[in-house]
């Protein structure tokens, strides 16, 4: 589809789609019932005592959907929501800006919090704790203390993993919540959401292999959706059959588990260059070309969820399972 142009910007139609597709509300929420169960009390019981939403952190692997949860919690609190990252907020200063703008109840959304700097948290406490601001402004002999009052607010932080966070920051959040791999029922009907916003036509069985082929990750779902479409257009009718969709997902080189090509690097080298392990994550990292932060929080996660990979004292060892799916022996020493 043509990208849009509007007020002389170019919208990118993807990127548009992206916020469509996301639920608005609690209840078009597919699938983290635990995580639902519980927000929908907090959020009434809020709501009737007319009080902001206590700060509520959300961890978990990526792509899960943690900032689509910020946004539905400010609707049903029908507040405003605020959206910054760790690494964006540089300086306390850079805070203060933001939450002196924040009204009433609203929320304020950090992502990656996990990655604020030490100094701005510290200013952070206070404002999630008492709803004030204690900051120094200017320099040297010059340099003053100000504090400030803030409307009361709500913080929903989200991190890949709650153990990255410092104590004191991890201490103040009254709601923790973390989220899980989807069910492949779950994802099967996200998918089938999805097709019905993007007006496309699916077949059930390419639902489901799409859902068994994307991780147990809505993000990753919908991008593999996106793109079986193409195929689905340009090589058949536009509806999305079990066969455009497998013929599709092998052209993307994503296999029968979801196992991309990152992943493949991954077990290989642990296959060939490690004797199927252990292998410290920062080597394992290195041989592979990528960051070990990367490898630990996004790969990884989904490879010990599906019983490939374990994590122990000496480093990562790989399954019998591995050996299983790439139809190969297992090294001569396990047996
Ligand atoms: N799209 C992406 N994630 C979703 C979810 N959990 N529920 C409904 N639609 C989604």
């Amino acid at each position: 589809m043509e990208d849009r142009v509007v007020d002389g910007k170019v919208l990118n139609q993807e990127a548009e789609d992206e916020k469509s597709l996301r639920p608005q509300r609690l209840n078009q929420y597919i699938g983290q019932d635990a995580v639902k169960e519980n927000l929908r009390v907090f959020i009434d019981a809020a709501m009737m005592r007319g009080e902001s939403l206590d700060h509520v952190l959300l961890y978990g692997p990526p792509g899960l959907g943690k900032t689509t949860l910020a946004a539905i919690i400010a609707n049903e609190m029908g507040v405003q929501l605020r959206t910054t990252s760790g690494p964006a907020v540089e300086r306390p200063g850079d805070l203060a800006a933001i939450v002196t703008a924040l009204e009433p109840g609203d929320v304020l959304f950090i992502d990656e919090i996990h990655r604020l700097p030490r100094a701005v948290e510290e200013v952070l406490y206070p404002a999630m704790e008492d709803f004030f601001l204690d900051i120094v402004i200017g320099k040297g002999p010059s340099a003053r203390s100000v504090q400030l009052e803030l409307p009361p607010f709500t913080l929903v932080g989200a991190t890949t993993r709650a153990g990255m966070l410092s104590a004191p920051l991890r201490d103040r959040f009254g709601v923790m919540s973390r989220l899980e791999y989807y069910e492949p029922k779950d994802l099967e009907d996200i998918v089938h959401r999805t097709s019905d916003v993007l007006q496309t036509e699916i077949d059930a069985t390419a639902a489901e292999e799409v859902s068994r082929r994307s991780r147990g990750t809505p993000r990753i779902a919908n991008r593999l959706l996106r793109r079986i479409r193409d195929f689905a257009q340009v090589r058949g009718d536009g509806t999305i059959t079990d066969q455009v969709t497998r013929e599709a997902l092998d052209l993307l080189q994503v296999d029968t588990l979801g196992l991309d090509e990152v992943d493949y690097k991954l077990l290989y080298a642990l296959m060939d260059r490690f004797k199927g392990g252990p292998a410290g994550l920062d080597t394992l990292a290195a041989t592979i070309g990528e960051e070990s932060h990367t490898v630990e929080d996004v790969y990884e996660p989904y490879l010990m969820q599906i019983g490939f990979l374990q994590r122990t004292p000496r480093g990562r060892v790989l399954t019998p399972m591995v050996y299983d799916h790439f139809q190969r022996e297992v090294p001569a020493e396990w047996k």
